[in-house]
């Protein structure tokens, strides 16, 4: 998926064996479809706190060069079993959301700060030779200026961007006391296919699109004027291989890993509106305005700039496309998700006919139900047979066994 093609040649090129902590959520599992569709050794571990096997099974399918460890990274024996061997580690496990910290702080640092430290304490114990981490945008905390620059960062402002600061500390303590540098990507909200929609503490673009799918009320928190940085999957993907792959003069530093704008909540809700209105489904209810939310910071845009310059970094997609492409793969996705309701393949079902406003000239889309119901099946075995820029690999030529115990490939 979505790996730019001289990167996914490089990969091809050179496989390694890498580690996705949290491969059971959403950037993980996107990372471990990634890495498996470039020839990738693989190995996953997750305590499916909020990851889901349904994300495993579509990123991994039943792929050799695939293992699957349940574990907990508060567990220090789970961390050392999953990095044993492996050349790279990309951490992404963690307990994601402002509001989820600020009601349960104590289990976001278990997640957050102690795992955190074990997955780093086990990987330099392992002689791992690269240490890739999901770091947040939220360690700006109250730094008003934009566009946010790596250097200048403020006082965190939740329980949640604490345990980012921290990580992000730890990182820097194990380079200059162990020479162990691990490279932290600051992502700025993220979204894209398998981002979980449901729950509390869902985020904002798969919540607002299964709301407007369903004929539910959208809540905006505030104003509306409220902006983030929406970053597109891709972006991050690119970002982690990057990082892994970079020389050892870049290890050890910080990057904002984002698409470098700024939309506002306002704004966003019309995109989603519009972008499923292309797809046939019409939403006429208009926002309700709740209170602000305890800990957001009121506007974030990255500063894209070092990523580019020393990681070679680039936005794989349009700001345009990247909405268009989310709706549709939502729709899609909700088209055979039997917890939203009927569940058909050939159209959207969880939408009621008379929202289904059909366009002169669409068949073969949700008029006849026949392309939306072959591309997401298509979809569904890409993601076990993953096609990445175009390069198509046999996985399975790399079993787990395929390379001798204790023997690395230098990143
Ligand atoms: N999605 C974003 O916009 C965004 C923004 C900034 C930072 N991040 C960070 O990126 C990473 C991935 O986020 P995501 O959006 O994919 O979230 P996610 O919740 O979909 O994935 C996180 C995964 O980590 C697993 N996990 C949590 N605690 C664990 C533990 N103790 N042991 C083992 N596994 C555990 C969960 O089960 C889940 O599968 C996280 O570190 C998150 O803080 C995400």
């Amino acid at each position: 998926m979505m790996v730019p093609e001289t990167l996914a040649q490089r990969l091809v090129e050179r496989p390694r064996r890498w580690l996705v902590t949290g491969a059971a959520g959403f950037i993980g599992s996107n990372l471990v479809e990634a890495l498996l569709g470039t020839g990738q050794e693989v190995v996953g571990l997750d305590n499916y706190a909020t990851g889901h096997r349904a994300n495993v099974d579509a990123a991994a399918g039943s792929s050799p060069a695939f293992r699957m460890i349940e574990g907990d990274i508060c567990d220090r024996d789970a961390c050392a079993e999953a990095v044993a061997g492996c050349d790279v580690v990309l951490h992404q496990a963690a307990l994601g959301s402002v509001p989820r910290s600020i009601a349960e702080p104590l289990a976001s640092h278990d997640s957050n700060v102690t795992g955190f430290l074990n997955m780093l304490e086990a990987a330099r114990q392992a002689d791992v030779g690269r240490f890739v981490y999901a770091a947040s945008s939220s360690t700006y905390g109250d730094y008003e200026e934009l566009p946010k620059v790596e250097e200048n960062i403020g006082n965190p402002l939740s329980p949640y961007a604490a345990t980012k600061l921290i990580d992000e500390i730890y990182a820097a303590v194990y380079g200059r006391s162990y020479g162990f540098k691990a490279t932290g990507l600051r992502y700025f909200n993220v979204f894209g296919p398998r981002q979980d929609p449901e729950g509390a503490y869902a985020a904002v673009i798969p919540k607002w699109v299964a709301a407007m799918l369903r004929d539910e009320p959208v809540t905006i928190n505030g104003d509306g004027e409220t902006s983030r940085d929406f970053c597109y999957v891709a972006n991050a993907l690119q970002a982690n291989i990057l990082a892994a792959l970079a020389p050892d003069a870049v290890q050890g530093e910080v990057f904002n890993v984002a698409y470098g704008g700024r939309t506002s909540l306002n704004q966003l809700f019309a995109f989603i509106r519009e972008g499923l209105a292309e797809h046939q489904v019409h939403y006429g209810r208009e926002p309700i305005h709740a209170d602000f939310r305890a800990g957001d910071v009121r506007h974030s845009q990255a500063d894209i700039g070092k990523a580019k310059r020393m990681l070679g970094y680039a936005r794989p997609m349009t700001w345009r496309k990247d909405w268009r492409k989310r709706c549709l793969i939502m729709s899609r996705r909700f088209a055979t998700d039997r917890s939203l309701g009927r569940c058909r393949a050939d159209a959207l079902p969880c939408i009621p006919a008379s929202r289904r406003r059909l366009q002169p000239g669409a068949a073969g889309s949700a008029a006849t139900g026949q392309e939306p119901g072959r591309g997401y099946a298509r979809d569904m075995a890409g993601a076990a047979q993953p096609r990445t820029g175009g390069i198509r690999l046999a996985a399975a030529r790399l079993g787990p066994g395929a390379r001798g115990a204790g023997e690395k490939v230098c990143p």
